[in-house]
């Protein structure tokens, strides 16, 4: 089966040609730098240019893999959530490619596409695990029973992990998006050096807040103006911020898993890009726990994810949405 998907929930726009649970091309164009200058995604800008770039990339997706339209079993698209003016042009324009060559169409959860990515290009099967995805945009921690069958444990009821970094990141000063940067930064301080809080770690539920933590950096930075000045002082902040976001999503991941006694783990989003989380993940006292962190192209925003879960949904005959179906930019992947 020969799928074409289609990815413009935010600030990428991305195609991809999938194959027989293979992704042959995923092309992507991000707009960080576009929104840099604005601290943050601009929707209106962002739904301008994927109307700009939509065409020049999924023209090279279908290149890179050789593949013509009309060879193509089926089109999907993000149907939500996500911003709806940027979900509207990726969404409608696969619709409507999708009704010129008579094909099936599908439209696809964006976070339950993410519960996928961590697979894609890795040789084993898929089995059940609780899947962390933290990005700019979502924290959430999902348990996955089986493919296509999923209970969401917890989500953020403030912020999400990578606004955090982006904020934090913004009052010292740094770059948009800061997520990279702080991860940089950190590798030269001290986690130890400054005491921030561990937001709900030991609440007895799978949920996460980050703006306490973003409050209690905006008083620190306040009352001590001067670590921004010394490099050494501000790589010591960026590391202790980090590794209370750090400590957070691991702990409360690791935590989910062995109450519902699954022993792997998978993690996406942008901030999976993260190096000390990585680290909290594949170290001890979690030795022995299996743990699948996305490919470093699959963890940001990307549309092989969409056509890999497209793909699986339509080889059990998932009903079809009818053509003139519409986005969903509040859907909650249940
Ligand atoms: O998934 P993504 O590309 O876009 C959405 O938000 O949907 O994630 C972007 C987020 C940003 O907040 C960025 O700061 C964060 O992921 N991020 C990181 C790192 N790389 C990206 N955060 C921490 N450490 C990183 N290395
Ligand atoms: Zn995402």
């Amino acid at each position: 089966m020969t799928i074409f998907a289609v990815e413009t929930s935010c600030d990428e726009t991305s195609a991809a040609v999938i194959r027989d649970g293979k992704v042959f091309s995923s092309t992507v164009s991000s707009q960080i730098k576009l929104h840099a200058e604005y601290g943050g995604v601009v929707p209106e800008l962002a739904a301008r240019e994927h109307l700009r770039n939509l065409i020049p990339v999924a023209q090279a997706a279908l290149r890179e893999a050789d593949v013509k339209p009309d060879q193509l079993d089926a089109i999907a698209a993000t149907q939500g959530p996500g911003l709806a003016i940027a979900l509207l042009v990726g969404f409608k324009a696969a619709q409507a490619m999708a009704f010129a060559l008579r094909k099936p169409f599908i439209g696809i959860n964006h976070h339950e596409a993410h519960l996928y990515s961590p697979w894609i290009g890795k040789f084993e099967q898929f089995q059940p695990n609780i899947s962390l995805i933290a990005s700019g945009g979502h924290t959430m921690l999902v348990f996955v029973e089986s493919e296509l069958k999923y209970r969401v444990l917890g989500g953020t009821i403030d912020d999400a992990a990578g606004e955090c970094f982006d904020k934090t990141g913004k009052m010292m000063g740094l770059a948009y998006p800061a997520g990279p940067i702080i991860d940089k930064l950190a590798t030269e301080g001290n986690s130890r050096a400054y005491k921030f809080p561990r937001p709900l770690l030991f609440e007895k539920n799978d949920d996460f807040s980050f703006s306490g933590l973003k409050t209690s950096v905006r008083y620190f930075i306040r009352d001590h103006p001067e670590v921004l000045q010394d490099r050494r002082a501000l790589a010591d902040l960026c590391a202790s911020v980090q590794q209370a976001i750090v400590d957070v999503l691991g702990f409360k991941t690791f935590r989910a898993a062995e109450r519902l006694g699954v022993k792997c783990m998978t993690v996406s989003g942008g901030v999976a890009c993260n190096s000390r989380l990585q680290q909290y993940f594949n170290t001890d006292p979690w030795f022995g726990w299996k743990v699948r962190f996305a490919d470093k192209k699959f963890c940001t925003d990307n549309a092989a994810m969409i056509g890999i879960l497209a793909e699986r949904k339509l080889r059990v005959n998932v009903p079809l949405p009818s053509f003139d179906e519409e986005i969903k930019p509040g859907w909650v992947l249940a």
